[in-house]
């Protein structure tokens, strides 16, 4: 029987405001977060520190193990919220075979802005050849995947309007 646990995964290239949405979410719905970093294998972390770029090949056991981690919790009754850059449809539909209602959530914006915000970032080393390449691997969300539920959403808006926009489009009800 399918699931009635609902999966929010929350997508985009990096530095779109993920971690912030997915922690704003997760407070204000109580429910369970991670993020897709997490579930990595070494092999994978081995070569990302080497400074090799994953291939497609490299990311099938990763996004495996992020579909069997939702599906473990909606077996277990609860509901989670996600961070994962899920640039290509092909990942979208691997974790979409997770038990539940998987929901993924585009923080989309011009390249301007998402240059800006990375800028501005303290602390967080990334490459300036990161966001051009994941722009140019980028795979919107397609027509089938929003009439089925997933949502594009604008990041030049704030993360409290970010939560309101998501419960209102997916009728979650919950107190302030
Ligand atoms: N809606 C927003 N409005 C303004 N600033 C934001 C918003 N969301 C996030 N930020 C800021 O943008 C930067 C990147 O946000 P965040 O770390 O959440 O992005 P991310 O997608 O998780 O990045 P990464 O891909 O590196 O994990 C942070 O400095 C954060 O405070
Ligand atoms: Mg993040």
């Amino acid at each position: 029987m399918k699931s009635a646990a609902t999966h929010l995964v929350v997508m985009g290239v990096a530095g779109s405001g993920k971690t912030t949405l997915a922690e704003a979410l997760s407070a204000r719905l109580g429910w369970t977060m991670a993020e897709a970093d997490e579930f990595h294998p070494a092999s994978n972390i081995a070569k990302m520190n080497s400074g090799t770029p994953l291939n497609d090949e490299d990311r099938w056991p990763w996004l495996t193990a992020i579909r069997d981690w939702m599906t473990k919790q909606a077996d277990a009754g609860q509901c989670t919220v996600l961070t994962c850059s899920a640039l290509k449809q092909s990942y979208r539909d691997l974790l979409s075979e997770a038990d539940g209602n998987v929901v993924f959530l585009h923080l989309n914006g011009d390249p301007e802005l998402l240059g800006e915000r990375i800028q501005n970032r303290t602390g967080h080393f990334m490459p300036p050849t990161l966001l051009p390449s994941q722009l140019a691997t980028l795979e919107p969300l397609t027509d089938e995947e929003i009439a089925t539920g997933s949502l594009v959403l604008d990041i030049s808006h704030t993360p409290e309007q970010l939560v309101e926009d998501v419960l209102s489009a997916l009728h979650l009800n919950v107190p302030n």
